[in-house]
Parts: C-alpha cells; structure tokens; sequence
C-alpha cells in the first residue's frame, strides 16, 4: 500500500519593522505592512510530519509529544479546509489524481527549541504546517501562494515561508488574496548579517500577541500614527538598507521600530509591557557599544528576549559584553564562535561598564548564536518522518 506521507522543517523569523494590530481578527489581515530576517534552521526549527490513511478514523494533531484537539483550533481549521479544498479542485480535474483530500490524517510537530524559552514557535509550526500539507498535497502553488494560507495559522508565519530578508505587504483587498509574504533577497545575499537570541528569565506569563495587539488597535492613538505616518516610509527605508547592505541604516531602522512597537504597547490602555529591567539593559548596553558608531541593533517580540543583529566580526566582542553583565547563561555555540574553547573576549576598551549593573547568575538564561537561513525544507519522512508503522508518534512527551 502506497503510504501519503511528508516531512518538513520551517524556520523562525525575527521582525525588523513588526507586525502589530489586525484590521480583519478571523482572516488575519495586518493594520500594516511588515519585515522579518529567517533565522537559519539548523539552529531553529519546527518539524512536521503529517500522513494521510484510509485507516485514520479522525484527523489528529499531535504537538511537541503532546495530543491537541483540532476541531477547537479554528486557525487550524482554516489551514486545513484551505488546502484540502485545493486538493479536491485538482483531484476533480484529474481523476487520476489518488483522493488525499477525503482522506483522515495524522498531524505530528515538533520544535528543536523549547517552547518554554519563550520563542515565538507560532511562526515556524503554522509555516511548517501549511508547507507540509503543500507537499502531501502537491499544491501547484509558489510560496507566496502558500504564505496566504499559513497566515491564517499565524500572521509572522506568513514570513517563515522564504528564507534571507522578506516582506509581509499588508494588502488592500477584503478577502485577504494581496495579504502575502514577498522575497526581498534571499539568504545568500547578505551573508555577514549575524544574530545572537539572549533568552531572559522572567516568571511572568505575558499577554499573548494576539490578545495584545487588538487591544492597541482598540485603543492607542499612537498605533495609528505608526500605521499611517510612519510603516510606509520605514518599510521602503527597510528594503533599501538590505539591498545596499547598509548595516547602520539596518540597525537604526531595526531599533527604532522596536522601540515604537514598545512604545504603542505602553500607550496601550491598560498598558503592556513586555520588556522588563534586564531587556532595558540589554538596550542600554547596546547603546554604549554604538557610541562611536553603530555596531549591533536589538529588537524585542513580545517578550523579554532580546534578538541582537550584527556583523560577524563584532560578534565576539558583543559576546563578551554580554558575558560580563549576565553570568551563568548557557551559550549555544553553533557557530563556533569560541573557536577551540577559546576564551570570552575582554571588553572594548573605550565600554563605559556603569551603565549597566551586573545582573544575578542566570538573569539571561541562554545566548544563542546564529545567522540568516534559508525557507523550507523537504526531508526523506523514512529517516526523518515522526510518525510510526502505525501512523502514531514515534516519540511522545
Ligand atoms: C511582536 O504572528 O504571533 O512578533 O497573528 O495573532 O498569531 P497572530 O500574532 P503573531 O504576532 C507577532 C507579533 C510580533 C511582531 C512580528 O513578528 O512581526
């Protein structure tokens, strides 16, 4: 028996000018255009294996080991009747075609990095998702196409369908059909562009996006000064710093529109704060080392974790200063950044250190080295599917 089967991996993507306010909640239209850089997955990923069977008595999901009702999902449901609903347009014009799109299927996803961390997994599962579904399928469709489709997983998900540097345009049309993700340049292009992900310790349980960010729409001023005065003109200044490789155009833009996102959340009524004190030292810190010129750029979701992009040759030396303000963090070196356990590097010599405190063992949790990676990727599902024999995850947590 022919087993209909795929695997795939989707990155995550970190946004330089954010998406932040819906003007349609159930197709998930933006207020306003976005940018996002693809974080290369070898370091971050979600996974996705997904099979369809004439022995499935009901379509099933299971996340990070854990089974999770689909029906209650109503962002699944929309990726899933989307696509299937493709499928059946191409099985009605070839009868050749085997009927996948009748068929129950078993969904199992996993992500390489703990969700825990507070990384947005939102992105690269719903992108996962959507591209694998694309493939069981074989949808004749290009990734801008698909983006469509995982955006009404999760809006940033849209984005995780390219690798390199890509846009979400918000659109303008009702039905959400311009509402997509578009290449900017892909992930050769800018090869020396590097990101380090400090994730901080914080107790609290944040306000999720969604919730968040319609609550800025409901009620911040200032939110519309952004969509209307100030995304457009940022957006074009976005593009042409990557095009020309502008670094500190790059990183001014990048940390600038985080700031106004942070900003728009405190105008925010009741206010969101999403950064706490060891996220505003990170700013601080970042700030002193571009006194002379600028060297890194930070950005923050919506969280307390700090994105930091840079060049890779002031990679070590930011590296140290973040050493010296946060001890006790676990570094995931992949790119052999300390080569040969090499030491931290000392400090730059003109770094004013009183900027900042030094913070407790463990206040930044884990520093993540990485760089701009490519979309997704088909693997073989016989080596790398997560499903077993029986169509059941082959591991469970
Ligand atoms: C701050 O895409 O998670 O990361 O569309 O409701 O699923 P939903 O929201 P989501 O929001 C992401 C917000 C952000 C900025 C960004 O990624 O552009």
């Amino acid at each position: 028996m022919t087993v209909f089967e795929a695997t795939c991996t989707a990155p995550v993507n970190i946004a330089v000018v954010k998406y932040w306010g819906k003007r349609d909640t159930s197709l998930i239209l933006p207020t306003n255009s976005s940018l996002s850089v693809t974080l290369n997955q070898d370091q971050l990923h979600s996974k996705t294996t997904i099979r369809a069977s004439a022995d499935f008595t009901s379509d099933r999901l299971w996340l990070n080991g854990i089974e999770e009702s689909i029906p209650s999902n109503n962002r699944l449901v929309a990726c899933l009747r989307e696509t299937r609903a493709l499928r059946t347009e191409m099985e009605a014009k070839d009868s050749a075609l085997p009927k996948l799109a009748q068929l129950n299927i078993h969904i199992c996803s996993e992500n390489n990095f703990p969700t825990a961390a507070g990384l947005a997994s939102s992105a690269s599962g719903y992108a996962c998702l959507v591209y694998t579904l694309s493939q069981l399928f074989q949808l004749p469709l290009d990734h801008s196409d698909l983006s469509i489709v995982a955006r009404q997983g999760s809006g940033s998900a849209c984005r995780s369908l390219f690798g390199g540097f890509v846009a979400w345009d918000m659109g303008e049309k009702a039905d959400g059909s311009d509402s997509k993700a578009v290449l900017i340049e892909d992930e050769k292009h800018w090869p020396d562009l590097q990101a380090l992900i400090c994730v901080v310790s914080d107790a609290k349980k944040g306000t999720s996006s969604t919730a968040g960010m319609q609550l800025t729409v409901k009620t911040s001023p200032l939110l519309q000064h952004r969509i209307k005065d100030v995304v457009p003109k940022r957006m074009e200044d976005m593009i042409a710093a990557i095009k020309e490789k502008d670094f500190p155009r790059f990183a001014e833009l990048t940390m600038r529109d985080s700031n106004q996102f942070h900003a728009v959340c405190l105008d925010t009524y009741p206010p969101i704060f999403y950064m706490n004190d060891i996220s505003r030292s990170i700013i601080r810190i970042i700030t002193e080392y571009n006194k002379d010129g600028v060297k890194a750029a930070y950005t923050f979701d919506a969280g307390p974790n700090a994105v930091i992009y840079a060049p890779k040759e002031n990679m070590a030396e930011i590296y140290a200063i973040l050493s010296h303000y946060f001890p006790g963090h676990v570094f995931d070196d992949s790119l052999s950044l300390l080569k040969d356990g090499a030491s931290v590097a000392a400090l730059p010599e003109n770094f004013d250190t009183r900027i900042s405190t030094v913070f407790a063992e463990g206040s930044v949790k884990q520093i993540l080295h990485t760089e701009v990676g490519d979309g997704p990727r088909v693997l073989a599902s016989q080596e790398h599917g997560l499903l077993n024999a029986e169509g059941l995850p082959k591991r469970l947590a």
